[in-house]
């Protein structure tokens, strides 16, 4: 019996578990057909991605950053690019189900492989509920269209009530009544119009709750999206972006775009959480790695063809979002539907609401599939308790798993925030991503074998410092603003980046590394600086509380820590 905290689930085993139908497999009835080719894990990318992010948290991005958010969705692509490449690698190499938390416990061991299956609850679960909050935003849009009116107190959160009518009071006391925006008289009007007394009023999201349950209950009973539902899927979503650029393009002002960066780089980087978030999804088909029919040679370039054809359409769309009106004007919950009815196109705003309504309630479907999977995983190698792995023996779903994540998702759906759920759910996936494309650097390098997706390995060694040393030079009035000046307590994670910086370009210089996975780490872990110090405590405390749980529970319950 190991006792290391390190221990490690060997590829043999793993495959031995899928083989003999304890991996997911077997979930689902029996063996997993062996059909998904190229071109249905380009779909099911693509079905995983396009959502809430580019239907709704474009829309505060936007608002930061004016037409220059176009830059920002080039960055967060080209990040997500090099951990495409990284999770690539990994599922050629181990190629089960299970994601990241499979590939960690076969390369790093328990504990982080531990790490990340916690850490992957923010990007599914957590992430969930932003996806059903702003499900809920069009929902209630694509009703007004039918003239159901719901009490406006029953579809937001408290705090975003609560703070618009602080905010409204303010702004009239200083009189910017023409910063009063429409979503800040909704949260207005929320406020004033929510039975209750004094703090104490009933404000909640009643839709976000209804969707999850629905969503929970067809999980719960067995349904999985077909191929075919996929496929229809993507195509609706796809036809809806494609026509939002094609007419909103004949809508275009070209006054809008000037200035491009009206809040300079810092207002376009306010918006990382917001546009991460719309390109999150991509890794989810590493998890279909049993269903494909040469995963070592598919599964990558799934990903990268998702990825990239994603990249095209959200440059497109902020673009053309941010010449239709004011930048000032998008902070809302549904900016698609929004700027057509500002252009007098309410017949289309009407049928955007319904595609965004079909189309964000897909992406809730996959995740909500997804996360009781992870933690049945988790179950079954012993780091959670057994109740998580029971299946049903009617509808062969993971139930308690499944109901645990309904709860998970729809209680906090009631009364969080969209930007607070988006910015945890960002800071938690790019962390999976940086130990994703960290891990990769651990793995030994591989001969090349054909038929199978290989990282194009590029020396770092002179590259990785080169750029550190051209970064110092360029950006050395920051710098030195971070030791000279009183600090505020947003500049510490960028000091962290900084050494993080440098130690990565020494072990560079030293080690030989691979340029794409040591670059990958690095943007991500940039990107993560820009979420602020609030995001990085709770994030902090989210993990400790996951190694808490590890101590006292998992490292103890291991299976593999109890066998011979
Ligand atoms: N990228 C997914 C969405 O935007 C999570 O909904």
């Amino acid at each position: 019996m190991s006792n290391s905290i390190f221990r490690k689930k060997s590829i043999d085993k793993i495959l031995a578990d899928v083989k003999s139908g304890f991996s997911d497999a077997e979930h689902t009835g029996g063996h997993l057909k062996k059909e998904l080719n190229v071109k249905d894990l380009t779909l099911m990318g693509i079905a995983a991605v396009v959502g809430a992010g580019i239907f709704s948290t474009i829309g505060l991005a936007s608002f930061h950053g004016g037409p220059g958010v176009t830059i920002l969705f080039v960055i967060t692509a080209v990040t997500c690019g090099f951990s495409a490449l990284c999770y690539a690698e990994f599922a050629s190499r181990i190629p089960v189900a299970g994601s990241a938390y499979t590939y960690a416990y076969a390369s790093f061991g328990e504990l982080i492989a531990w790490i990340i299956g916690w850490d992957l609850l923010m990007e599914y679960a957590i992430g969930n509920i932003a996806v059903a909050v702003s499900w809920s935003t069009y929902f209630v849009n694509l009703l007004e269209g039918f003239n159901i009116h719901v009490p406006v107190y029953l579809t937001m959160d408290y705090y975003s009530a609560f703070s618009a009518h602080q905010q409204i009071q303010e702004l009239t006391a200083s009189h910017h009544l023409s910063d009063i925006t429409d979503t800040l008289k909704q949260g207005a009007m929320a406020w004033n119009t929510a039975p209750g007394f004094e703090g104490f009023k009933l404000i909640a999201n009643i839709p976000a709750l209804a969707i999850v349950i629905a969503i929970t209950y067809l999980v719960y009973i067995g349904i999985r999206e077909t191929k075919k539902a996929t496929n229809a899927m993507v195509i609706l979503k796809i036809a809806i972006v494609v026509a939002v650029i094609a007419i909103g393009f004949f809508y275009v002002t070209p006054a809008n775009w000037h200035p491009f960066m009206p809040n300079g780089f810092g207002g376009v980087m306010k918006g990382v959480s917001g546009v991460f978030f719309a390109y999150i999804g991509f890794d989810a088909i590493s998890t279909t790695a049993e269903e494909c029919q040469s995963p070592q040679r598919d599964l990558p370039r799934g990903m990268i063809y998702s990825l990239i054809i994603c990249t095209v359409l959200y440059i497109l769309i902020a673009l053309v979002l941010t010449g239709m009106v004011s930048y000032k004007k998008l902070a809302v919950g549904d900016p698609l539907a929004y700027v057509f009815n500002q252009v007098h196109l309410t017949k289309i705003s009407g049928i955007i609401s319904f595609s965004a309504v079909i189309a964000t309630a897909s992406v809730l479907l996959i995740f909500q599939l997804g996360q009781p999977r992870i933690w049945m995983s988790m179950s079954r190698d012993g780091l959670l308790p057994k109740i998580f792995s029971r299946i049903h023996p009617k509808f062969h779903t993971p139930s308690f798993s499944t109901i645990v994540t309904g709860f998970v998702v729809g209680v906090p759906a009631l009364f969080l925030n969209l930007t607070i759920v988006t910015d945890l759910t960002s800071i938690g996936t790019l962390f999976a991503f940086v130990l994703v494309c960290g891990g990769v650097l651990l793995l030994p390098r591989e001969e090349a074998q054909k038929g199978r997706f290989h990282l194009p390995y590029i020396n770092a060694k002179w590259i990785v410092p080169a750029l550190f040393i051209i970064c110092v030079y360029v950006f050395r009035k920051d710098l030195q603003g971070l030791f000279t000046e009183t600090q505020d307590r947003d500049s510490l994670p960028f000091f962290l980046f900084i050494i993080l910086s440098a130690v990565l370009a020494v072990l560079a210089f030293i080690k030989n590394l691979s340029l794409i996975p040591v670059l990958g780490l690095l943007s991500c872990f940039y990107l993560m600086t820009q979420l602020g110090y609030t995001n990085w405590l709770r994030f902090s405390i989210w993990l400790v509380i996951g190694l808490v749980i590890y101590f006292t529970y998992s490292y103890k319950n291991s299976v593999l820590g109890k066998e011979a």
